[in-house]
């Protein structure tokens, strides 16, 4: 099982796009996924149809077993196998953002994965633009990190906030960071290819394939399904399959116990 999250301190960056792709993309494809909504605003509940409701907090927080808060998403969501449950979400709502103030062990998030390790390939998690306790507990849970940005001088800023925040807690538990993806890409614009350059001078092969903007990912967002469901013939497609091979190439990280 590999544990895969998704930040940046800056908002409105592609954090719950990326998550809900990648995901979905993956269950697509056949592994068996979860993905957990960390984000009070419950984006990535919405995103794959489903309605926001306090599980992630019941199950950090109130103990839940994971039998109560994981929730199947209809294959028709991920245009999956026919008949397949493969792909789990843990939703989120407004409770979320009292679980920081409400768990006092910093391995919350990883102790609940533990019983999950034979059940799921991967885990895909979404997290807020607002850092917390809980992002802490779940860099603990974490294997790699991917980081979507915009090709712009404050995401970047936003970017390099996570990566010293991330560092803090480097000490305890080691996160890979696995890609930066910039998003909402204008190449012809002097601004996004000068910054483009930029970044990819800083990360070098970090630095994963530019999307283009599109309307076709806010298009997909307003339908509640991932882009390649929403318009599978559309080039935006072909950024997400390259996105789901490089984290189907991550290698299997040995979890300390
Ligand atoms: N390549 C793209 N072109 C155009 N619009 C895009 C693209 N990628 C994402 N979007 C849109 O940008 C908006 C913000 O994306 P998203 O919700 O993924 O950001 P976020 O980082 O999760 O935001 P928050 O910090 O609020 O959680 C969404 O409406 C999404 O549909
Ligand atoms: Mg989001």
């Amino acid at each position: 099982m590999k544990v895969i999250t998704i930040g940046n301190e800056k908002g409105g960056v592609g954090k719950t796009t990326t998550a809900t792709t990648i995901a979905a993309g993956l269950a697509h494809k056949g592994h068996r996924v979860l993905m957990i909504d960390a984000d009070a605003q419950g984006h990535a509940t919405r995103a794959l149809g489903l309605n926001k409701q306090p599980a992630l907090y019941n199950w950090l927080v109130r103990s839940a077993n994971y039998q109560e808060v994981l929730q199947a998403v209809p294959v028709e969501r991920y245009g999956g196998p026919e008949g397949a449950t493969n792909f789990y979400l843990v939703a989120s709502n407004v409770e979320t953002r009292n679980i920081a103030n409400s768990i006092s062990d910093a391995y919350a998030v990883a102790d609940v994965l533990t019983p999950l390790e034979s059940l799921f390939d991967y885990v895909v998690i979404d997290t807020s633009p607002t850092p917390s306790l809980l992002h802490g507990a779940i860099y603990l849970a974490t294997d790699y990190m991917i980081y979507p940005t915009l090709c712009e001088y404050w995401s970047f800023d936003g970017l390099a906030e996570s990566l010293s925040r991330r560092q803090q807690v480097q000490h305890m538990h080691k996160v890979v960071t696995a890609g930066i993806i910039p998003y909402r890409v204008r190449l012809q614009t002097l601004e996004h290819s000068e910054n483009l350059a930029r970044l990819r001078e800083q990360f070098q092969e970090l630095v994963w394939e530019p999307i283009p903007e599109s309307i076709v990912w806010a298009e997909a967002t307003a339908y509640h399904v991932p882009v390649f469901v929403y318009a599978p013939d559309h080039a935006a497609v072909d950024s997400v399959w390259s996105m789901v091979a490089r984290v189907e190439a991550l290698p299997e990280v040995a979890r300390e116990s």
